[in-house]
């Protein structure tokens, strides 16, 4: 029986993840849209992630924009609008608690909702900006701005040349910031890297998990469903971000 319970609890995933941050000093996390779900914003592929209709991909580009700024907008309108009534859920928490805990901590996140911050992340590097940051279509010079006014009804515009602003997202087919893409894979020397709810089909951020367990990192994944990174980590655990995370730290803190 005890032999039994021993080896269970060897094999649990959470209790393996626990041992393997418990000794590390620095951690990096990756996290998705998924990380989010909990909070009720709702992914981009898979249910729910449909607007009117639309798929995320033909209306998240420049071209897109371009064609038809007033639907991109209502669809911008519409998810500053849930993410403005979501707040942080317990995975959210768990990662801000951990961002105080390590030697060294970054969060590198793909979403644009700021949950994150919202709930005391430190290091929070945003891969594909903010949805509360305009900025202008005419690149007329004007710096980048914040906008909480999440049920904006026209086309907002840049106060300084009247021209229509668009969201501070990165769009399919735009660059990464440089200095996002420079610190993320700084983080990439690691002991522990945890990607977490994201489908690890858009890259740049896709290889980040295999480029760190190259350098070295102990990887790990956490998602209900397979992605194409499942098979390259050391540690895959199906399940959702606000349960395992919190599994997770019950039994990092039993080992103080
Ligand atoms: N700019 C835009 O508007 C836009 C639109 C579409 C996609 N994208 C970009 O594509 C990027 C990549 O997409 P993504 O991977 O973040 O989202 P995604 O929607 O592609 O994937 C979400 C993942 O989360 C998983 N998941 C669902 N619930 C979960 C839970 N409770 N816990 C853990 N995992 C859960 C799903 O299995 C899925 O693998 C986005 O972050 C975004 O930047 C952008
Ligand atoms: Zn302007």
């Amino acid at each position: 029986m005890r032999a039994a319970a021993a080896t269970r609890l060897r094999t649990d995933p959470a209790t393996r993840a626990a041992e393997k941050l418990g000794a590390a000093r620095r951690v990096t996390v990756i996290t998705g849209a998924g990380v989010s779900a909990a909070s009720g914003i709702p992914t981009f592929r898979g249910a729910g992630g449909l607007w009117k209709n639309h798929r995320p991909e033909s209306l998240a580009t420049a071209a897109a924009f371009a064609r038809d700024p007033v639907t991109v907008w209502e669809w911008y309108a519409w998810r500053r609008q849930r993410i403005a009534e979501a707040t942080p859920n317990a995975a959210h928490a768990v990662l801000a608690r951990w961002s105080q805990r390590f030697e060294a901590f970054t969060l590198v996140t793909q979403n644009v909702d700021g949950l994150h911050e919202q709930a005391g992340t430190k290091n929070v590097v945003r891969f594909h900006g903010s949805i509360w940051r305009l900025r202008c279509t005419r690149r007329c010079g004007a710096p980048e701005w914040e906008d909480r006014n999440a049920a904006q009804r026209t086309l907002p515009r840049c106060e300084t040349c009247g021209a229509v602003a668009r969201p501070g997202v990165v769009w399919f087919g735009e660059e990464i910031p440089s200095e996002a893409v420079q610190a993320a894979f700084d983080a990439l020397d690691c002991d522990v890297c945890l990607v977490a709810g994201t489908s690890s089909v858009v890259t740049p951020a896709a290889g980040l998990v295999g480029e760190a367990r190259r350098r070295g990192a102990y990887a790990i994944e956490i998602n209900p469903e397979a992605t194409p990174v499942t098979g390259g980590v050391d540690l895959a655990i199906a399940g959702r971000a606000e349960e395992v995370l919190v599994e997770i730290e019950k039994r990092l803190s039993v080992k103080g």
